[in-house]
């Protein structure tokens, strides 16, 4: 073993291993996390066993394998009731998409799900799949349904798969999971003595809590979104000229990284989907990051599937490109010859969605979530109030980047709120936390309006990739 940070000196941490392509990449988490002074002890499906074997595991990790859900340890004890209650953590990596779907139906088929339904230490999870798999509404309300337990989610990354395509599905950075792992033990050691120590003769709670679970540092000072899953869009994106070049805009994200925080701060399990952005998120905040508009459409796809969306509140405070180069090149262009660039519109995400969001719930007015989107204007609000019919959304959050009191990059925003049916509402130059705290007020007006949240309704709560922008 190498340098040591120690942050999990001592804890003793279950690492569920499913049969991923990913597997492999397991073994070296294992060191990261012994490294970091944890005792590892690993838990496998059959199918992970075909890709990666125990001998290996059992060496490095100084215990056996407890791959079969049926076996009695030496003691006779059952083995994943064991592993399960002598844990602090279970960290699951790589999760396929089987795995994900097994545990959020609560199927005790193999030794992962097994210990992980027998136990309530924290859960961190890192699915790994093709991009199409990742995507698909199934393996969404499998990570929603999941999120709902509580566990902590650690979004696989974009690039290049297995399969040889490119997607988002490729296993997250390794130091990011132990991260993860850290946070979750940290966050749950505020009631974690009670916890642990009752969790030796507890029965697991079934009852799903907010995820992710806000920091210590964090608490929750209210509680009118206690149980709502609310997602924002911050930052700007960045369409590409070339691989080196990119049309960007000036949006910094604080508007609505000032929204997350808020939420956060009224007991919402927030989703973060992060553009560009100059400030740090809140370490509570699930954060998904993307850089163009396309990747924004492919992830707000799969947060609204015909079924329903996977939140009750959605704020669109992304600045989404409104072009795009129309072929960018896959080749650094030389300077010699000049450029001209053919810019396509991009699509418009805050309708498009607006629309899916309405048909899916064109049934039950009771599941329809709540979205506000956010329009950068020059000069004029003269606009807003069709756009904001035309776009389909419930508030409008208009502001004149042009001043500079207001819009990118400043730590104040001056903003008139415009809704489906009250009268605009103009406010003074203000902080834009007060500016976050005064929308999220209306925005718990209108869900009692609604009635019951998506989640109540559907069943589903958080899911990851998505991000928005009010144009
Ligand atoms: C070569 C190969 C690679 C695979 N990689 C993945 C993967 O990365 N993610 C995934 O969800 N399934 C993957 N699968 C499919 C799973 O192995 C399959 O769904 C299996 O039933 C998962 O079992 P488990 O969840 O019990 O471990 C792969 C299959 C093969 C043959």
């Amino acid at each position: 073993m190498t340098e040591s940070n120690e942050r999990l000196l001592n804890r003793r941490i279950a690492l569920g291993i499913t049969g991923s392509i990913a597997a492999y990449k397991a073994i070296e988490l294992m060191r990261m996390l012994q490294r970091e002074g944890a005792d590892v002890r690993v838990l496998m499906t059959n199918s992970a066993v075909e890709f990666v074997g125990t001998l290996t595991i059992e060496t490095l990790s100084q215990h056996p394998v407890d791959s079969d859900v049926l076996a009695l340890q030496g003691d006779g004890q059952i083995g994943h009731i064991a592993s399960a209650h002598d844990v602090e953590a279970i960290v699951v990596a790589p999760a396929t998409a089987h795995w994900l779907a097994a545990m959020a139906s609560g199927l005790a088929g193999d030794t992962i799900t097994a210990a992980c339904l027998a136990t309530s230490v924290p859960v961190v999870v890192a699915p790994a799949m093709d991009g199409g798999m990742y995507a698909h509404p199934a393996t969404q309300a499998n990570v929603a349904r999941l999120r709902e337990f509580g566990y902590r989610i650690v979004e696989p990354e974009s690039g290049v798969l297995a399969s040889g395509m490119v997607g988002r599905g490729r296993l997250a950075d390794l130091g990011t999971i132990v991260d993860a792992t850290v946070e979750a033990l940290s966050e749950a050691s505020g009631t974690a003595t009670s916890r642990r120590s009752s969790n030796r003769a507890a029965a697991p709670s079934p009852s799903p809590s907010p995820a992710p679970a806000p920091a210590p540092a964090s608490v929750p000072s209210r509680s009118d979104l206690r149980g709502r899953h609310v997602v924002v869009t911050a930052g700007g994106t960045s369409e590409p000229i070339d691989p080196v070049r990119f049309i960007g805009n000036r949006s910094t994200g604080k508007m609505g990284i000032a929204v997350a925080n808020d939420a956060l701060d009224r007991g919402a399990a927030v989703t973060l989907i992060l553009g560009s952005v100059t400030v740090e998120p809140p370490a509570a905040a699930q954060v998904v990051r993307v850089e163009t508009a396309a990747q924004m459409q492919t992830a707000l796809q799969a947060l609204t599937p015909p079924e329903g969306p996977f939140f009750d509140v959605l704020v669109m405070a992304a600045a989404v490109a409104d072009f795009r180069p129309r072929t960018p090149s896959d080749k650094k262009v030389g300077r010699s010859g000049g450029m001209t660039l053919e810019l396509d519109p991009t699509p418009d995400l805050l309708a498009e969605t607006a629309k899916r969001v309405a048909a899916a719930t064109k049934s039950s007015a009771a599941r329809r979530p709540v979205l506000v989107g956010f329009a950068a204007e020059t000069g004029s609000f003269d606009k807003v109030a069709e756009k904001l019919r035309a776009k389909g959304v419930d508030l409008l959050v208009a502001n004149d980047v042009a001043e500079a009191s207001s819009g990118f990059g400043t730590d104040t925003n001056k903003v008139t709120i415009y809704s489906i049916d009250m009268p605009p509402e103009e406010l003074p130059v203000l902080d834009k936390s007060e500016v976050a705290e005064l929308l999220l007020d209306r925005v718990v007006v209108r869900l009692g309006l609604t009635g019951r949240a998506a989640s109540d309704a559907a069943g589903a709560t958080a899911t990851p990739e998505s991000a928005v922008s009010g144009r």
